[in-house]
C-alpha cells in the first residue's frame, strides 16, 4: 500500500487549511480580471452556461482526481507521477506529466504577475483619488498610461514576483495560509456591494441577460475551447497545482466535500465579478469585448462615484492582489518542491532560482502591450489574427496544457491506477458517488476534451454538425 507515505514538505493543519489554500489557489485573477473579458469577448450567455457545466462535470472530477494522486504520492508532481506510475507497473514516462505542468506553472505564472502587477498600480492610483468623478474616456487613458510604459509594468511585475517568492520561500504553511481565511470573505463583501452599485447604475438587468441568456450562435468553436481551457485556469487543474496542495492534505480529510466547496466558492467569485462588471459596461456604452483592459477600465468609473468610493477601490484592489497572491505560490510551487526534493535546495534558493526564470520570461507579456503591440507572430491562422505574444501565451497555456494535463490525469486516474487504490484513496467506499466519479473521469472528461480540440482545429466539425456558429 502506497497511501502511508509522509509529505517531506509537512502537511496542513487540517482540513480547513487545505480548503482555504487550495481556495486561494482557485480564486484569483481568473475569476476577477479574466472571466469577465472572456466572456465579453465570446458573446456573453452561451459563453458561461458552457464555462459552468464544464466546471461542473469536468472540473470537480479532476480536481478530486488531482488531489488523490497528490495524496497517495506525497511529492512535487513530477516524482508523484514517477512513484504512481511505478506502483501502478506503468511507464515511467508519466512524469513527463509532472514536466509538463511545471512548464506551465512556469508560463502562466509569467503573464500572471505582469497582470497582478496592473492591480498593484491600481491599489495607487486608487488611494491617490485618481478615480473620483472618472468618466469612461478618463479611466481608459488611465489604464492606456500604464500599460503603454514598459518600465512601470517591470517595476510592478518586479515587485509581484518579489512578494510571491518571498512567501514560497517560507513555505506554504506560514503566513499566506492565515491570510485567507480573513481575504476570501472580504472579497465576496466588496464584490457584493459592487453589485450594490451596478444594480443603481441602471443597466443591471441588461448586464444580466448579456451574461446570463444564451444565444449559440455567439459561441465558436474556439469559444468553446476557450470556456473548457477557463474551467480548468479557474479551478487551477491540469499543471499540478491542486496536486501538489494535495500532497499536503492530511489523510481521511474527505475529497469530494473539499473539491465541490472549493469549485463552488470560485464559481460564485467569478459571477459576482461578471454582475459587477457587464451593468457598468452597458449604462456607460462600453465594449463588453474590449479584451484584457475590462475590469480595470469598467471598476473604476464605480469607484469614482460611490460614497467611499476611494476607500473601497483601494480595499478592492488590494484584495484583488492578495487573491493573485495566494494563486500565484500555487503556480511555482511543483517546481519549488522539485527542486527541493531532487536537488536538496532550501526552499530559498530554489524559490530564487525559480522566481528569476519567471520574472524573465514574463517581459514577453510587458512588452506585448507596448513596444511589441504590432507584433502578430501566428497571424497567418485566423483565430490569431490580431493576438500578441502575450494573447498567445495565455492560449498555448489555459486552452492547450491545461486541458491536455487535465486529460492525462483522468487517464492516469482511472485507465492506469488501479481502482481498488482510488477507492480506498477517495475513501468514498464503492459508493453510487465514486461510481459517478469514476464515469465522468473515465470517459466524459477524455471525450469531451477530445471533441472540442476537434472541433476547434476543425478536424471533425461538430459546431457545423450541430447548426451552431463556427
Ligand atoms: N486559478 C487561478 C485563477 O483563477 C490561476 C491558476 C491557474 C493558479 C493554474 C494555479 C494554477 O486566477
Amino acid at each position: 500500500m502506497g497511501g502511508k507515505r509522509e509529505s517531506i514538505h509537512g502537511v496542513w493543519s487540517g482540513r480547513l487549511a487545505f480548503v482555504l489554500a487550495a481556495t486561494g489557489s482557485a480564486v484569483g485573477l481568473g475569476n476577477i480580471w479574466k472571466f469577465p473579458y472572456i466572456a465579453g469577448e465570446n458573446g456573453g450567455g452561451a459563453f458561461v452556461i458552457v464555462y459552468l457545466c464544464c466546471i461542473g462535470i469536468i472540473g470537480v472530477p479532476i480536481m478530486m482526481a488531482e488531489v488523490m494522486l497528490g495524496r497517495r504520492g506525497r511529492r512535487s508532481p513530477i516524482n508523484t507521477m514517477r512513484h504512481l506510475a511505478r506502483e501502478a507497473g506503468a511507464s515511467p514516462h508519466w512524469r513527463w506529466l509532472g514536466w509538463a505542468g511545471v512548464a506551465a506553472g512556469f508560463l502562466i505564472l509569467s503573464y500572471y504577475s505582469v497582470i497582478a502587477g496592473w492591480a498593484l498600480a491600481y491599489v495607487w492610483r486608487s488611494a491617490g483619488a485618481m478615480f473620483v468623478g472618472a468618466t469612461s474616456e478618463g479611466v481608459a487613458s488611465i489604464f492606456d498610461q500604464l500599460v503603454t510604459d514598459p518600465e512601470r509594468l517591470i517595476a510592478w511585475h518586479t515587485l509581484f514576483m518579489v512578494m510571491t517568492m518571498t512567501v514560497v520561500a517560507r513555505g506554504v504553511r506560514s503566513g499566506l495560509e492565515k491570510a485567507v481565511r480573513y481575504l476570501v470573505p472580504a472579497l465576496f463583501v466588496l464584490l457584493i456591494m459592487l453589485n450594490g452599485y451596478a444594480l443603481a447604475s441602471g443597466a443591471f438587468d441588461q448586464g444580466l441577460e448579456f451574461l446570463f441568456t444564451p444565444d449559440f450562435s455567439k459561441l465558436s468553436a474556439n469559444g468553446f475551447l476557450i470556456a473548457l481551457g477557463h474551467a480548468f485556469f479557474t479551478l487551477s487543474l491540469g499543471m499540478g497545482a491542486i496536486m501538489v496542495y494535495g500532497s499536503y492534505l492530511p489523510e481521511r480529510t474527505s475529497i469530494a466535500k473539499t473539491s465541490i466547496t472549493i469549485a463552488f466558492l470560485d464559481t460564485l467569485v467569478a459571477l459576482l465579478a461578471g454582475m459587477a462588471i457587464f451593468p457598468i459596461v452597458f449604462a456607460n456604452g462600453m465594449d463588453p469585448g474590449a479584451g484584457a483592459g475590462l475590469i480595470f477600465q469598467t471598476l473604476p468609473i464605480a469607484f469614482g462615484h460611490m460614497a467611499g468610493g476611494v476607500v473601497f477601490g483601494t480595499l478592492f484592489f488590494v484584495l484583488l492582489v492578495f487573491a493573485a497572491w495566494t494563486s500565484a505560490i500555487s503556480l511555482i510551487e511543483p517546481a519549488v518542491a522539485w527542486l527541493v526534493e531532487n536537488h536538496g535546495m532550501t526552499r530559498v534558493h530554489a524559490s530564487v532560482v525559480a522566481g528569476m526564470i519567471t520574472w524573465t520570461a514574463g517581459l514577453l507579456t510587458v512588452f506585448s502591450f507596448n513596444l511589441w503591440s504590432d507584433f502578430h507572430p501566428l497571424a497567418f491562422i485566423e483565430i490569431f489574427r490580431t493576438a500578441t505574444l502575450f494573447d498567445l501565451l495565455d492560449y498555448l497555456t489555459a486552452n492547450i496544457m491545461l486541458p491536455l494535463g487535465g486529460l492525462l490525469i483522468a487517464v492516469f486516474s482511472v485507465w492506469v491506477m488501479q481502482r481498488d487504490d482510488s477507492v480506498q484513496e477517495l475513501d468514498m467506499g464503492d459508493s453510487a458517488g465514486f461510481r459517478l466519479w469514476y464515469f465522468l473521469v473515465r470517459y466524459v472528461t477524455p471525450v469531451a476534451v477530445i471533441i472540442v480540440f476537434l472541433n476547434v482545429t476543425k478536424l471533425v466539425n461538430f459546431s457545423a454538425l450541430l447548426g451552431l456558429a463556427e
